[in-house]
């Protein structure tokens, strides 16, 4: 019974891990790890002889906390009581007299770090190297209680119960920090600083990989991508639906994690572009349920998701992929959270170009800002800190007279007026989706605390002014230039597009900000 099961196990699972009976824990429990802190519950698993019961320890200064759990096909589980951030503990498993030991183990909040090449973009690689590479693994060193894992680069065509390698294992810095995600990295140090607590890094990412590749079944059901993958050829890196979320995520799923950041979207910028509006909300939504429910409950169902928003590529660009993507990103509305995507937050980069990097400007190596402000949000978001700003200004009513529009900003901003970005969408039928309707610029004329007036004077005068935008392009403006930021000026304004203009004095208070759906787009 026992060798037939193994069988089975080996053949879904194609692991080394898994059947040979020897008590051991997976692969991603390893000395120098970090467990999720109280109030969630860590969960602990490995493999074992058949039926044995196994018994866990949890032991550190001046107390020792047993659990047991019975291994059932080949694997025990077992669900820690709440422990309060700190360390170092040591975790023992044992059956009978035999015994695998984690020592140097720390509870605090673990972090998951997903996406494609700017996630995987290390501080100092074999690849890439962030600016100011060595001062920042010097750095290092005053963080040991900011600890690492990286998953290998693996695929699989059915979902895997452990992971089928470990690229980095669990370190203490600098050790291996070379080789890991900068993005990750700055976060987790970020974070740390602030919270003064240990901070557990797992991250999981493969340069030029689709959404499709990270999402279950399921998340691609929901969008009508279940049977539309990209086929294998050309491309080096993954791009088959699901074989990442099989090899990369899935295993993971029975750790409880406090949160998520992600880094992606360029694999999309023409691939299934229309649906990640769908795609990408998808995936978190189904990233949450599976997380949760493999944490047996532990891991939060609305876990906090942090994300970057695409940067940038070709300077002087027309295409409107990025852009579209950027607007897709946060489900059509330009900001998050939203009522599509709550619990989330976002940090803009669109504004942080790098048209130098060696490693192809689609791969700036300033990772130091977009890594600060995924803390602002993490820190307001995740953590709950009142008085974090952590949202650059976003229009809340646009306001047309015939001669300007009034966008009304929801806090204070910070305008720099001579590069503009703003555009206004000239139509005869006052349609945006009229054959004949164009874009132009719309000048700022001036601007108060919280508003900016834009002129409207490049329309001809027999057209009218259908929509309004703002940064729709690829590379809007040059490293930390763009027109509009926060009052402390730290945090851009994103982009967006709105047909939602209303007359000046008909007396309505303004709609929302919306989008215009895409079919018969201004030229
Ligand atoms: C953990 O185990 C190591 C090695 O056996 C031992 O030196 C250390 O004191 C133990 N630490 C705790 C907190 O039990
Ligand atoms: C160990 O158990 C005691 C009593 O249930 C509890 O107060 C303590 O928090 C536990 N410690 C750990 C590290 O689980
Ligand atoms: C063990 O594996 C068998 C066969 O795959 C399955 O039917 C059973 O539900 C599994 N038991 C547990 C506790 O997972
Ligand atoms: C465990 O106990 C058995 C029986 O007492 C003994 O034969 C074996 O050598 C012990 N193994 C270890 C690792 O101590
Ligand atoms: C996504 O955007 C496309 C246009 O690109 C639109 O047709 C579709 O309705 C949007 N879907 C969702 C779920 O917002
Ligand atoms: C991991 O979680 C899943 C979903 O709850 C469960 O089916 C699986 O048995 C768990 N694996 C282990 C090793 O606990
Ligand atoms: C690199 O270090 C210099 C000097 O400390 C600093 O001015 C600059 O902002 C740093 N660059 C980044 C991207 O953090
Ligand atoms: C897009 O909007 C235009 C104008 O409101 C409308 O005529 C058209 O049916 C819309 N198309 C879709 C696909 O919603």
């Amino acid at each position: 019974m026992e060798i037939k099961l193994c069988v089975v196990f080996l053949l879904v699972t194609a692991s080394i891990h898994d059947c040979d009976g020897v008590l051991r824990f997976a692969s991603y429990y390893k000395v120098h790890m970090v467990l999720q802190k109280s109030p969630e519950r860590a969960v602990v698993w490995g493999y074992g002889p058949e039926g044995a019961q196994v018994s866990l320890t949890l032991s550190g200064q001046n107390q020792q906390n047993i659990s047991q759990a019975t291994v059932t096909n080949g694997t025990w589980r077992v669900t820690l009581d709440p422990v309060e951030a700190g360390g170092p503990y040591n975790v023992t498993a044992a059956v009978q007299n035999i015994t695998a030991v984690l020592t140097d183990v720390l509870f605090g909040d673990v972090w998951l770090c997903g996406g494609q090449s700017n996630m995987l973009f290390e501080v100092s690689g074999r690849v890439y190297k962030i600016f100011n590479a060595s001062e920042e693994l010097k750095r290092a060193a005053h963080y040991p209680h900011v600890r690492t894992f990286m998953a290998s680069l693996k695929k699989s065509d059915t979902e895997q119960t452990d992971l089928i390698d470990v690229q980095i294992p669990w370190s203490v810095q600098p050790a291996n920090l070379a080789g890991f995600s900068a993005v990750c990295w700055l976060f987790g140090r970020n974070l740390f600083e602030k919270l003064q607590y240990p901070i557990g890094l797992v991250e999981t990412s493969w340069g030029g990989t689709p959404i499709e590749t990270w999402s279950s079944a399921r998340a691609l059901q929901q969008c009508g991508l279940l049977h539309e993958s990209k086929s294998r050829k050309h491309y080096r890196n993954p791009q088959e639906n699901s074989v990442l979320w099989n090899a990369m995520i899935h295993p993971l799923l029975n750790m409880t994690i406090k949160g998520a950041i992600w880094y992606q979207g360029e694999a999309n910028y023409i691939y299934h572009q229309k649906k990640y509006n769908c795609s990408f909300p998808a995936m978190i939504d189904d990233w949450r349920m599976a997380f949760h429910q493999g944490s047996g409950g532990q891991t939060a169902p609305d876990f906090p998701f942090g994300f970057v928003q695409l940067s940038t590529w070709k300077k002087g660009s027309k295409s409107d992929a990025f852009p579209n993507i950027r607007w897709h990103q946060t489900a059509d509305t330009g900001f998050v959270p939203n009522p599509r995507m709550q619990n989330t937050f976002m940090a803009v980069a669109m504004d942080l170009p790098d048209g130098r990097s060696a490693y192809n400007p689609i791969h700036p190596r300033d990772k130091q800002d977009v890594a600060f402000r995924l803390s602002l949000g993490a820190r307001a978001v995740a953590y709950g800190e009142q008085d974090v700003a952590f949202r650059g200004p976003f229009p809340s009513q646009i306001l047309s007279t015939p001669k300007y529009l009034e966008v009304t900003y929801d806090q204070e901003v910070s305008v720099t007026p001579s590069e503009n970005i703003f555009e206004i969408c000239c139509s005869e039928s006052e349609s945006p989706w009229d054959p004949k309707a164009h874009w132009v610029l719309a000048p700022i004329m001036q601007w108060g605390p919280t508003t900016v007036q834009l002129s409207t004077s490049l329309c001809s005068p027999t057209e009218q002014v259908a929509a309004l935008r703002y940064a729709w392009r690829d590379w809007p403006c040059d490293f930390k230039a763009c027109p509009i930021y926060s009052a402390s000026k730290i945090l851009p304004a994103p982009p967006f597009i709105s047909t939602n203009l209303q007359p000046k004095d008909d007396g309505k208070s303004g709609g929302a900000v919306n989008q215009m759906n895409q079919t018969g787009d201004c030229n």
